[in-house]
């Protein structure tokens, strides 16, 4: 792949993954997750995190290129997870005289993985700056966005943010890897969201204690370590990490379901009704047998408003709901306004199970849950009238 100049001796390292099918082994990629690295060729050279192993055959072989017979003098370590970290046995390797470059709390990760000795090693804190020559370097901890060894590099120089994971986003890089250079649709944008709702999100403090400690920085681009760089527009990335931090939610409801033999389906569905009725005009309804909570995340994160179903299974919720319900408690999102329901053919297991849930996932039941037994019929439907009229009036405070 060609070279490609990002400022004035920064370039480009990244690529496109479209094999992998599960993120972390857990979260879909249907448009695939681009894994960005960055060369900076100056009178010192350095790269600014790695691959994910074996994710680039011709990583090597680009390096080398860029350097014209240079040595590589560092290795800078943003932040420890393999997506970016699995290449550094590899560059010792291949350019022995690098230096590892990163603060204390990664050293001890880097440990358990690529045991170096000090002469290998070159620990930064806080504001230190690692001169280039054109290029000087300096370093901000962001401890959780995404793990607790987490910084970004910062070149004064030109203003470049290399954030890693920070302003990331799912989906690969298709051509163009600026911002400038492809159209941030509804696809891409929901993508970036799913990303952060799904790896970042529960680190949502931390991500606004990031901000401020970056606020005043200026920025002329953004590199981070998934997904497209940000030269023209900056502040858009910002302004969406910004708000998703902060949980600004917009005005709509998601419902999911998990249902065996379709009463809690209908029961959804009557709900749906009720609330369009009641004037929401934003309502997505969910199965979460068929739709994995990776997507549905993404929606709760985006929406105001959540109901949540289950019949009755073995005793608790559906194992789907299960899942949805753990995940969710996971990621954090904070403040929705939540209704819960379900059908059972003797006890209220799963109505039972998703009070529980709920208090795991720290968001209060705002009104009494519609629950029913046996066929969901209308006449037994009729409390959701009343379901529906406490859970607006709630969702409208
Ligand atoms: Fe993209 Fe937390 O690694």
């Amino acid at each position: 792949m060609k070279s490609i100049l990002i400022k004035e001796r920064i370039h480009y390292l990244g690529v496109n993954d479209r094999k992998k099918h599960l993120f972390e082994n857990n979260w879909p990629l249907p448009y695939g997750v681009a894994y960005n690295s960055y060369l900076i060729a100056d009178e010192k050279t350095a790269l600014v995190d790695t691959l994910e192993y074996g994710s680039r055959p011709d990583y090597m072989d680009s390096i080398r290129t860029i350097l014209n017979g240079k040595p590589l003098d560092y290795l800078i370590v943003n932040h420890m997870e393999p997506d970016h970290s699995s290449m550094i046995g590899e560059i010792i390797r291949n350019f022995p005289g690098v230096r590892i470059v990163a603060n204390d709390k990664t050293k001890k990760i880097l440990d358990h993985y690529y045991p170096m000795s000090d002469e290998q090693f070159l620990q930064i804190a806080e504001g230190d700056v690692l001169d280039l020559g054109y290029h000087k370097l300096t370093f901000v901890m962001i401890p959780w966005v995404h793990w607790p060894e987490t910084m970004v590099t910062y070149d004064t120089t030109d203003q470049v943010l290399f954030s890693c994971d920070a302003f990331g986003a799912f989906g690969t890089l298709d051509g163009g890897i600026f911002d400038d250079e492809v159209e941030f649709d509804s696809v891409k944008e929901s993508e970036m969201r799913r990303y952060y709702s799904n790896i970042v999100g529960k680190w949502s403090g931390m991500v606004q204690k990031a901000f401020a400690k970056l606020s005043g920085v200026p920025v002329s681009v953004i590199c981070p370590s998934h997904g497209l760089i940000w030269r023209k527009d900056p502040a858009k990335v910002l302004g969406l990490y910004d708000r998703w931090s902060k949980q600004i939610a917009e005005d709509g409801v998601v419902i999911v379901y998990s249902s065996m033999y379709g009463n809690t389906e209908y029961m959804a569905d009557h709900i749906a009704r009720e609330l369009s009725e009641r004037g929401i005009r934003k309502i997505q309804v969910f199965d979460a047998s068929k739709t994995h909570p990776s997507f549905i995340l993404n929606e709760i994160w985006n929406y105001k408003g959540l109901i949540l179903g289950s019949c009755a299974y073995n005793g608790d919720m559906h194992p789907t709901m299960s899942t949805l319900t753990h995940e969710i408690a996971m990621s954090a999102p904070a403040g929705k306004v939540l209704g819960i329901f379900g059908s059972s053919s003797w006890n209220g297991a799963g109505v039972k199970a998703l009070k529980t849930a709920a208090e795991k996932m720290k968001l209060n039941v705002v009104c009494d849950p519609l629950e029913i037994l046996g066929v969901a019929e209308a006449e037994k439907l009729t409390p959701a009238a009343a379901f529906a009229d406490a859970y607006v009036a709630a969702y409208r405070n």
